[in-house]
């Protein structure tokens, strides 16, 4: 049964066009659930009535189930149906129903245990716990699995006391009791109406952080955090971070919590992030459980970011649910949105627009480049777990956040609370939010529509020109959105631009900022009373997830770098210069180096900027970024010019990384912005004082290692070592090893360590340390530890023999007879084989060939291999 989606013909897409109400829609379920891990039996009881809406489909009452799931009885109305009565067709249960209502009972074993997937109902650490979006509820029951069928649910759940004392599902607890022979039973009811993909259900030995919350009208919540009884002291920052987005939603966007209870569980085999499930969120460990022993300061905000993220959901994907996975971004766009803006109020706004966009470039516009690229609202899918992407998500986030710049803070809650106000309890789509948005403001959004349906990275090309005679200057914007597979010709798309200028001379701003949106291809701007060289400042904060080129000079970059008063423009700014100045080094043409030198000692020795602020800037830009600027990537010859820059960085700011290493140090951890900013550049200048290759580094590294009372500084030391060749470094990696190795997440952190190690030998450790002990594919954190971790290693993955690519390709195959979803994510960085040099390309493309031709491959691992070959 877990071959489930092995195809044999490729498997027909599904089409947005093709929407259709359901036939049937299920009011109310009741399920009984027998718990255990080798069996657990499933009864649902359905009152279904026909559908009475416009366009409805007709036809039989069809219930998705999953392959070789056939229920032991199907009752209608209270009577056994023959089996001539129902039929299974493509995992359907399909029954033919006289009339306009009926109750329809199904009864059916399932085995936890033996799910591998982890989707639907399976085992993990000796929980039961369950994942149901976006199609994991058709494997626990037959049930319409679709985001428009929404249900009031009544869960009862039977299981072992000893082995499961703990039973928890959706909404309020209405009964438990003894259930004889050492069982015992709890019964749940959620009143709201949801669709199954929010269903969850876990039972096990858990211990729960509790805690409470009064909202804005006074309505006591019960909150609670449930973990392994060891666990329990890592779960108060997560809880606070709940408590802060409970807060939040309150004052930023006017949403109650509208239950009596909150219940979070943290599980170690999980998909993805976590889940938003109705009052039973669902986690991934790593994003709730934190110490300082054992997280690091990145972590820690993951887990806010996290928490908040889910409970943001509660309205914006739970209250107002999807129509259909086409709109998935009508939830998870808006909703990382949020996630971003609480995150940016708790801590340093620009460094959180800093990390986002590097997350956005890292690994959405490489999507948007290649051949998975997809609109954040797509038209066609095989299987929808492929599309949960950086594309729905983070360019989701910024679609919306660019209504938010356009519509101004109020104009945008104006627009979410009307949009809340006309879909509250039913499932919308995306055109539901800007119209609402529309509504509210009186806006006209027609052309902006376009986001959602236009995949690719908009490029703007920026030229500023002064004429000092008249003292003008003429800004001329021109745009191009650029082909994608399926999408040949595009329109241009509306472009918020936050727009300044700054003297050169003053150094002094000269024209404030203004939002500009580029709605045509090309336009100009003309700027009068400007009596001094200007100097372009565009696209500040990153109004818009756009790709601008400009005429600016290095000397122009320097200037910002400097002087801009927009914190993020001041960043991006300092990395055009080293991305202009390595792009040129590795064409072999005139590369300033000592421009950026100078820039990043101005950066350094700025005593009104703040420490997390300076950790960002003087970063070189990744190679993998590196890469994504080149028509043509040569891993080698990127990181010869980046090592070269970063080693002259090293050397000629030798002293100021020195003293800027004294100065961070800290005595005590604390968990404070500050202290944070500090850890990060302590690390940062560690790794730079390593590039000027000091004969001192190793041990003031392994003294940093060993001294830390914190692992982001026990980390950081950790990954400077493990580039380099020392005997600290096996000193370390053998310490880190003994003392975590019981503890899942920290070594994931050891894993991922050495597989993106900046060594020659990298490739070869990391196919040893798929043969280690504690490694395996069942696990999906430790998957991406070090496969995930290695194929994002640019120079390692890409070693010119192809050993990497073959590495890659055997994981995906191995991972996909276990786990199709996982095995699918490996995917994307051999689909970009087109990007690389000719060697490299043909490696690439024949281990895509090889596992597009393994016969029993997954829909999943099949669709994202058949995409990256056409
Ligand atoms: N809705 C979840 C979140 O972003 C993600 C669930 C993804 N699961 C999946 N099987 N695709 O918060
Ligand atoms: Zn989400």
């Amino acid at each position: 049964m877990d071959q489930h989606s092995a195809i044999a013909t490729p498997p027909a897409p599904i089409l947005r066009r093709d929407y259709r109400p359901p036939a049937w829609r299920v009011p109310t379920i009741h399920l009984d659930v027998d718990l255990a891990a080798a069996e657990t039996r499933v009864r649902a009881r359905l009152e279904v009535e026909r559908n009475a809406a416009e366009g409805a489909l007709g036809g039989p009452l069809a219930l998705d189930g999953a392959p070789g799931m056939v229920p032991s009885s199907v009752t209608v109305d209270g009577h056994v149906l023959d089996e001539g009565a129902w039929r299974i067709v493509d995992d359907q249960l399909l029954i033919d129903l006289p009339g306009a209502a009926h109750v329809v009972e199904t009864d059916i074993a399932i085995s936890p245990e033996k799910n591998t997937q982890l989707m639907g109902l399976y085992a993990s650490g000796g929980l039961l716990c369950t994942q149901c979006e976006a199609e994991g509820f058709r494997r626990i029951t037959f049930f319409p699995d679709r985001p428009d069928v929404l249900s009031r649910y009544t869960v009862k759940m039977t299981a072992d006391r000893t082995l499961y004392p703990v039973l928890l599902a959706n909404g309020d607890l209405v009964g438990e009791g003894d259930a004889g022979e050492g069982r015992h039973w709890a019964e749940w009811h959620d009143p709201f109406p949801k669709p199954c993909y929010l269903f969850a259900m876990v039972a096990g030995d858990l211990k729960a952080n509790r805690d409470s919350f009064t909202t804005l009208s006074g309505r006591a919540v019960q909150l609670g955090i449930w973990v392994r009884e060891a666990d329990l002291p890592k779960t108060d920052h997560a809880m606070a971070a709940l408590k802060a987005s409970m807060a939040w939603d309150e004052q930023v966007y006017g949403r109650e919590y509208d239950l009596g209870i909150f219940n979070i569980v943290a599980v170690a085999d999980f998909n993805f992030g976590a889940m938003e499930n109705k009052g039973l969120n669902i986690f991934n460990s790593r994003y709730i459980l934190a110490d300082p022993e054992t997280a690091t300061d990145a972590d820690y905000d993951a887990i806010a970011g996290v928490v908040a993220h889910e409970y943001f959901h509660n309205w914006s994907g739970n209250r107002v649910t999807c129509r259909d996975w086409f709109q998935l971004s009508l939830k998870e766009g808006f909703t990382v949105f949020r996630d971003q803006e609480f995150s940016a109020d708790q801590g340093s706004r620009a460094v959180k627009r800093i990390e986002d966009v590097r997350v956005l470039r890292a690994a959405q516009f490489p999507e948007d480049g290649g051949p998975l690229a997809h609109p954040i609202r797509p038209d066609s899918y095989l299987e929808i777990s492929n599309f949960y992407t950086a594309t729905i998500y983070n360019k989701g986030a910024e679609v919306i956040r660019m209504m938010h710049t356009m519509l101004g803070a109020e104009g945008f809650r104006r627009g979410t609370d009307l949009y809340f106000e006309r879909n509250d309890g039913t499932a919308a789509t995306c055109e539901d939010f800007v119209r609402a948005m529309e509504d509210a403001n009186g806006a006209d959004l027609t052309d902006f529509r376009r986001w959602y349906a236009q995949a690719g990275t908009p490029r703007v090309r920026a030229t500023l020109e002064h004429e000092a005679g008249t003292a003008t200057a003429r800004l001329t914007l021109a745009q191009t959105v650029p082909a994608t597979p399926g999408q040949p010709d595009k329109l241009p798309m509306p472009l918020p631009l936050r727009i300044a200028l700054f003297g050169a001379d003053s150094g002094t701003p000269i024209v404030a900022e203004r939002v500009h949106v580029l709605g045509d291809e090309a336009t100009e701007i003309l700027f009068e009373g400007v009596d001094e060289p200007p100097v372009l400042s565009i696209n500040r904060g990153f109004s818009a997830p756009v790709i601008v080129e400009t005429n600016r000079s290095a000397a122009d970059l320097a200037f910002l770098s400097a002087h801009d008063d927009d914190p993020f423009a001041r960043f991006e700014a300092m990395q055009q210069l080293m991305v202009d100045t390595l792009v040129a080094a590795i064409n072999g043409g005139q590369a300033d180096e000592a421009a950026v030198v100078a820039a990043v000692r101005e950066t350094l020795t700025d005593p009104a900027l703040d420490a997390a602020f300076i950790g960002e800037a003087v970063l070189l830009p990744s190679e993998s970024f590196l890469g994504d600027q080149l028509p043509v990537v040569d891993p080698s010859a990127v990181r010869r010019a980046r090592d070269s820059l970063r080693k002259r960085l090293g050397r000629e700011l030798e002293p100021e990384w020195r003293a800027t290493y004294a100065a961070t140090a800290a005595n005590r951890f604390e968990y404070t912005p500050t202290a944070k900013g500090l850890r990060r550049l302590h690390s940062v200048a560690l790794g730079y004082l390593d590039a000027c290759g000091a004969a001192d580094v190793p041990a003031l590294a392994l003294a940093q290692f060993e001294g830390a009372d914190n692992m982001t500084d026990r980390q950081g030391a950790l990954g400077v070592l493990a580039n380099g060749l020392s005997g600290e470094r096996e000193t370390a990696l053998a310490a880190f090893y003994d003392r975590y190795r019981n503890d899942a997440l920290v070594l994931d952190k050891w894993f991922t360590t050495q597989a993106i190690a900046m060594r020659e030998d990298t490739a070869d450790a990391v196919e040893r340390l798929a043969r280690h002990p504690d490694f395996t594919l069942a696990n999906p954190n430790r998957m991406r530890s070090l496969v995930g971790a290695f194929a994002a290693n640019q120079y390692a993955f890409h070693a010119a023999d192809g050993r990497g690519y073959r590495f890659v390709a055997d994981m995906i195959l191995a991972a996909d007879t276990l786990n199709p979803q996982s095995a699918a994510r490996l995917v994307p960085p051999l689909g970009r084989w087109r990007r690389f040099e000719p060697a490299r390309s043909a490696l690439m493309k024949a281990q895509l060939e090889r596992i597009v031709a393994t016969p029993g491959l997954s829909k999943d691992v099949f669709e994202q291999v058949s995409r990256s070959l056409a």
